[in-house]
């Protein structure tokens, strides 16, 4: 694996495990759940140990999941976030979705602490003292945000007091290069990791024939065009990735995408390629 400094002393990997659809979509189905509790294990000895969950996901059943899945492992191997839905971002709210987002992974802290979406209608001053309290309650070692525009994410920078915001998770793949505009050199300026979700674009990019440049880079370099698309983000900096897998083969795969890097002109075309 290879790892990302997200804070001065503090490596995150390059790629780490999305959850969503563990355990559940909206609603929470049991049905699998030794099964996905095996492939975060095979992720996570994989190396990839920063683990993105959600009090939302499966209605708290994939942070049950996760709580499972990493018990056998030690505490400080792992890299942890949650988010909190956009309905509770009024203090006490937020405050009470922490508690139980720490209760059904069974944890003391989380290592990163999201706001999942922004929500208009509550005042972002009042989230992100509500976040800075959780923080100082040593309930979440950072704190962070997801799907925030740059300016946004000044805005909420500006209500912090004690800490700071370390991370951004945003959509960004091959497919959707919105955040290479606008949001990414943001980032890259204001020392804030952005971490990439939905990178493989739900599977797709991780198809052959899905585009030809892809599959020409793919077969140049002797990789999968997942792997490649993987590589594409990571290429980046203050890129981090957390693909979604519950197929073993899927999370072999996808740890494939680690230890190599694209030629600068194979990353430019397939920038264009997919522009
Ligand atoms: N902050 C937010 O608002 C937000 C929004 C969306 C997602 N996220 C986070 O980001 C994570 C990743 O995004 P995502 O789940 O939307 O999409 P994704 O990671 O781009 O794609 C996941 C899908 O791709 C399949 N897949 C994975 N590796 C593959 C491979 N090597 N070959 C073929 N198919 C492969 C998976 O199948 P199998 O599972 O069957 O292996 C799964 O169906 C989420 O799980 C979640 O943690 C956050």
């Amino acid at each position: 694996m290879e790892y990302r400094e997200l804070v001065e002393g503090i490596k995150i990997p390059v790629l780490g495990l999305g959850t969503w659809q563990i355990g559940g979509g909206m609603i929470a189905d049991s049905s699998r759940d030794e099964e996905e509790v095996a492939a975060l294990r095979t992720g996570i000895e994989l190396g990839m140990t920063h683990i993105d969950t959600a009090e939302n996901y499966a209605a708290g059943h994939c942070e049950e999941l996760v709580g499972e899945a990493i018990k056998p492992y030690k505490r400080e191997d792992l890299f942890i976030t949650t988010k909190v839905w956009p309905n509770h971002l009024r203090r006490d709210d937020l405050l009470a979705s922490m508690k139980g987002s720490l209760s059904r992974l069974d944890l003391e802290y989380v290592d990163l602490y999201l706001i999942h979406w922004p929500n208009p209608s509550v005042p972002l001053r009042e989230t992100m003292g509500a976040l800075e309290e959780c923080a100082e309650e040593g309930h979440t070692r950072f704190i962070g945000l997801s799907n925030f525009s740059a300016p946004l994410m000044e805005e909420a920078k500006s209500y912090l007091l004690e800490h700071r915001l370390v991370a951004d998770q945003v959509e960004y793949n091959l497919i959707d290069q919105h955040p290479k505009g606008e949001l990414l050199p943001y980032c890259q300026k204001n020392d804030v990791m952005l971490i990439a979700y939905t990178p493989l674009a739900r599977g797709s990019l991780a198809r052959l024939r899905n585009n030809i440049e892809l599959d020409e880079v793919a077969e140049k370099y002797g990789k999968t065009p997942g792997q490649v698309a993987l590589n594409w983000l990571i290429f980046q900096d203050k890129v981090v990735a957390i693909p979604k897998a519950s197929k073993i083969e899927h999370l072999k795969e996808n740890v494939g995408a680690v230890g190599w890097k694209l030629r600068k002109e194979d990353f430019e075309k397939l920038t264009k390629a997919f522009r």
